[in-house]
């Protein structure tokens, strides 16, 4: 068993959390040796003599043999987990954006530094989805995953659902607790949701993204009025990231969909996250759990380095085995909301299922040709609520490819 001397960056919501934690376990063999943070002047749970404030007393510490990286800033963050790859030690990060962005040059500087890169704290708190990807379905049997992976916004829709609370007001609750990233429209525009589908997406397909190719749109625009519509037709909304694999291709994206009680994410209430995974063979599978906050994050990233007492290491066995695919030719039905009427017109819709006009509140349900979404749309028409409806994505996604191979 490896004797692991941490060297922790970061001691907020996670990093505290993470310390008490690991105070609490039996993890005999892993010890914090020293704190690095970046603001001499805030006040902690501990003497300010147990902090340095010098990315250096870790960086260059022969002794210290693992960092674990909780800070919130990626692009500091980058340099800290380079450097610390660079200088042979071990890397476990809770970094989502970081990792994201990051992808194939993180996986080829721990190659290169053979040094061990975990980071099940950054996908969906305490659900130990990125390991059991790893292990469990390391093989090609995948076909598709869903997951509520945002905290933040489910929190925000789980309230919305329930009380008269406006969105600023519940955000601002979420902020309070730690949930919320220190730039919230990470959350609300779907970007932290996004961040945690593309590594999803490596460890279930072996696909490299870049945060530009995968679709997110986000929930800044929810009202209440269609909070109301929903719970009328027996809908919950939910913000979830799709990947479906057709052949060798992947789709995926994340969106606001309209759930109904039998359907995934519908019971996945506040900071709960929840990853369902279908296999070919497997079937479904549902995952949940807390997905944001002190301990729950703190769990999973205790789990990393008690795996790296065992010189524990991802394989990444599906490596760039598939692709990336955002198909134009689909067609899809959505929900479209806007307190100003004219923007319907933004959207051209084949079809018009439902409309409703109004003065102050307007939408419209039907058919939309899917290249119509991308981020353009959503940066430019910042009134608009875009949300995916009727039986779900990955259904219509099926039926269309099922369409088109018997055509
Ligand atoms: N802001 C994130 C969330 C924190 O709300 O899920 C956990 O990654």
């Amino acid at each position: 068993m490896n004797k692991l001397n941490i060297g922790l960056f970061g001691f907020g919501c996670v990093g505290s959390g993470l310390y008490e934690v690991l105070n609490k376990s039996n993890l005999l063999n892993a010890t914090i040796n020293k704190i690095v943070v970046k603001d001499p002047t805030k006040k902690r749970s501990l003497s300010p003599s147990a902090f340095s404030y010098n990315k250096h007393d870790i960086l260059d510490d022969p002794e210290i043999n693992l960092v674990v990286e909780l800070i919130d800033d990626a692009e500091a963050a980058y340099d800290i987990v380079t450097t610390a790859m660079k200088n042979g030690k071990h890397v476990v990060s809770a970094n989502k954006k970081l990792i994201a962005e990051h992808l194939e040059e993180l996986i080829q500087l721990k190659e290169k530094y053979n040094v061990s890169f975990l980071y099940e704290a950054a996908v969906c708190g305490s659900i130990p989805v990125i390991r059991n990807l790893e292990e469990y379905y390391n093989n090609d049997s995948l076909d598709s995953i869903q997951g509520i992976c945002n905290g933040t916004t489910n929190y925000i829709l789980s309230r919305l659902d329930k009380e008269g609370k406006s969105f600023d007001e519940i955000l601002k609750d979420a902020q309070e607790v730690g949930f919320a990233e220190s730039d919230p429209t990470l959350d609300i525009d779907g970007f932290d949701s996004k961040f945690k589908l593309q590594i999803l997406l490596l460890h279930a397909f072996g696909l490299i993204t870049r945060p530009e190719e995968v679709l997110n749109l986000g929930i800044r625009n929810i009202k209440q009025s269609d909070i109301r519509f929903a719970q009328e037709k027996g809908y919950r909304i939910k913000l979830i990231s799709f990947a479906k694999k057709i052949g060798e291709e992947v789709r995926a994206f994340v969106a606001p969909q309209f759930v109904r009680d039998d359907s995934f994410g519908y019971n996945v209430e506040n900071e709960f996250n929840a990853v369902s995974i279908e296999g070919l063979f497997a079937d479904r599978q549902l995952f949940t759990g807390k997905g944001a906050g002190s301990y729950p994050t703190a769990s999973a990233v205790l789990s990393d380095v008690s795996a790296l007492q065992f010189s524990y290491d991802y394989e990444y066995r599906k490596f760039k085995r598939n692709k990336l695919k955002w198909n134009d030719e689909y067609k899809i039905r959505v929900f479209v909301s806007t307190s100003e009427q004219e923007s319907l017109q933004k959207i051209e819709f084949l079809t018009v299922e439902e409309e409703f006009i109004s003065s102050h509140y307007s939408y419209r349900i039907g058919e939309i040709e899917i290249k119509q979404l991308n981020h353009q749309l959503y940066r430019e028409n910042p009134e608009l609520f875009i949300s995916f409806f009727g039986e779900g994505i990955l259904k219509d996604l099926q039926k269309q490819e099922e369409f088109v191979l018997a055509h």
